[in-house]
């Protein structure tokens, strides 16, 4: 029996490990052109789940880091992958001089952490990643799509986390 994902779906992650599990089955799943906007407080969960999304995409992890003092990351997997870290950042316009559009209209993957802070200039069709901390171990997600390429990445990852459920 299949059942339609809605746009916007809820996970608590128990532990680091659910975190790492949902960020590596994101990566399997990942389009060319999706754009994953990560919100949540210092501490969340943001870049741990970008290192998992990464290792999803055949990046190995030890490639992958909190960008703080980089603000942008470059990443060769089984697509292109782009990771922003916008904490940094002044300001909307030096976001868009790091070439954001162009990379958030092209064919890889951009991970986008405290994306809240530039929201007005992320495309309307972007899967928003909001983290909730819930306890030391624990994290509340909320999975929002926005338009195409993002709610059939929100289905594929639906399917997938039900059949590895079963
Ligand atoms: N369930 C969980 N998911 C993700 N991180 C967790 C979890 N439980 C504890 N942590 C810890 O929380 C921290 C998250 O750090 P990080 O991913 O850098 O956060 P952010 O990028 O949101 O500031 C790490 O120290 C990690 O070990
Ligand atoms: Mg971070």
């Amino acid at each position: 029996m299949t059942t339609e994902t809605p746009s916007e779906i809820t996970i608590e992650l128990n532990n680091e490990i659910r975190t790492q599990q949902l960020g590596r089955a994101l990566g399997a799943v990942a389009q060319p052109g999706l754009v994953v906007a990560l919100v949540g407080n210092l501490g969340a969960g943001k870049t741990r789940f970008v290192q998992a999304a990464a290792e999803g995409l055949d990046i190995p992890r030890e490639a992958v880091n909190s960008p703080t003092f980089v603000l942008i990351h470059e990443y060769e997997g089984r697509l292109p992958v782009y990771h922003f870290d916008t904490y940094r950042l002044g300001d909307i316009d030096e976001f868009l001089e790091l070439g954001a559009d162009e990379y958030m209209s092209g064919d890889g993957v951009c991970f986008i952490e405290w994306a809240d802070r530039m929201e007005e200039v992320l495309p309307r069709d972007r899967l928003s990643i909001a983290f909730e901390i819930t306890g030391e171990l624990t994290r509340r997600v909320t999975l929002a799509s926005g338009g195409r390429v993002s709610q059939s990445v929100l289905n594929a990852l639906d399917q997938h986390r039900s059949e590895s459920q079963s």
